[in-house]
């Protein structure tokens, strides 16, 4: 394949990141190539980020909202290294591969294989933070796994497609955290989901970053739910982050006419801050 020279994909790179922060994102541009397909459409390459740059720190929860197409799951996609034509800018990471969760928990899962081997899987091909398990070893990880994403141990015996939606999830965000990993990127996780086991799977999420100290990128279309478990926030229109900033900030002093049209179609608009209610009344209703 063709690739330009000044190209590069080579993310995990620990080089010069602040201690203070597991990801580093500088001057990121991705572009796809696009091939005739129509009488309509020409050859060549359209980019659809257009030099993002954001730092997320140890522990921190960063939000990023955005209109459908506005290149979030690209951005995604390049911090795991999961773009063929790699990308310009540099991605810095500390410790290790961050993990991802997907929006649909049907097609990330192997369907061929019952939960408990699809858990293990991570721990046969990666030593963990305390090197290679043995065999029992790995069991037991695998059960303790499922006991802290609120499943039962007979889970394991089971097929993807014995489990509900919900319940699908959970194995889902349970295989990303078996290498113990310190970045975790969300892309939509619970927007598949119907909206009672969304409450669920979000809560789940926001007890299992407190309890292991996880950092986030937590990718979403839903206003309500980025103020709920993020302590920072950007906002991406067509390929670039045209405002970020401390959620309370952004929600309730927005600067870019952008983010107040997405806080108004969220019914999160400044009439509400007329109202003279406070932030978390508004949202947690
Ligand atoms: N493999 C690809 N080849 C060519 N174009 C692509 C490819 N993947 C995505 N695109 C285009 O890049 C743009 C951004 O897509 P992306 O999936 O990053 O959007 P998104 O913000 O995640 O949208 P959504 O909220 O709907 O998930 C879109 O216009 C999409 O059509
Ligand atoms: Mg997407």
């Amino acid at each position: 394949m063709k690739r330009a020279k000044n190209k590069t994909n080579a993310a995990f790179s620990e080089s010069c990141i602040s201690e203070h922060n597991i990801l580093e994102v500088e001057q990121l541009r991705v572009s796809y190539e696009r091939r005739k397909s129509g009488l309509f459409e020409k050859e060549g390459k359209t980019e659809i980020l257009h030099g993002v740059s954001f730092s997320i720190e140890r522990g921190e929860v960063l939000g990023l909202v955005g209109e459908s197409g506005c290149g979030k799951s690209t951005l995604s996609r390049a911090i795991l290294g999961l773009l063929p034509g790699g990308y310009e800018g540099s991605i810095r990471c500390a410790a290790g591969r961050p993990q991802m969760v997907f929006q649909d928990p049907y097609s990330s899962l192997n369907p061929a294989k019952k939960v408990g081997w699809i858990l293990e899987e991570p721990l046969r091909l990666n030593a963990g933070p305390s090197g290679k398990d043995s065999a029992q070893a790995r069991k037991e990880r695998v059960l303790s796994m499922l006991e802290r994403v609120g499943l039962e141990e007979k889970i394991a015996d089971r097929f993807p497609r014995q489990l509900s939606g919900g319940q699908r999830q959970r194995v889902c965000i349970a295989e990303s955290l078996m290498l113990e990993p310190e970045l975790l990127i969300a892309d939509e996780p619970v927007s598949a989901l119907d909206v009672t086991i969304q409450a669920q799977v979000m809560e789940l999420l926001m007890r299992l970053q407190r309890e292991m100290g996880l950092a986030m990128l937590f990718i979403s279309h839903d206003m309500r739910v980025v103020y709920q478990l993020c302590q920072r926030v950007m906002v991406m229109k067509d390929g670039c982050i045209v405002e970020s900033g401390d959620v309370d900030e952004v929600y309730f002093h927005p600067q870019h006419p952008y983010t107040k049209e997405l806080l108004e179609a969220a019914g999160i608009g400044e009439t509400d801050e007329r109202s003279g209610e406070d932030a978390s009344e508004i949202l947690s209703r």
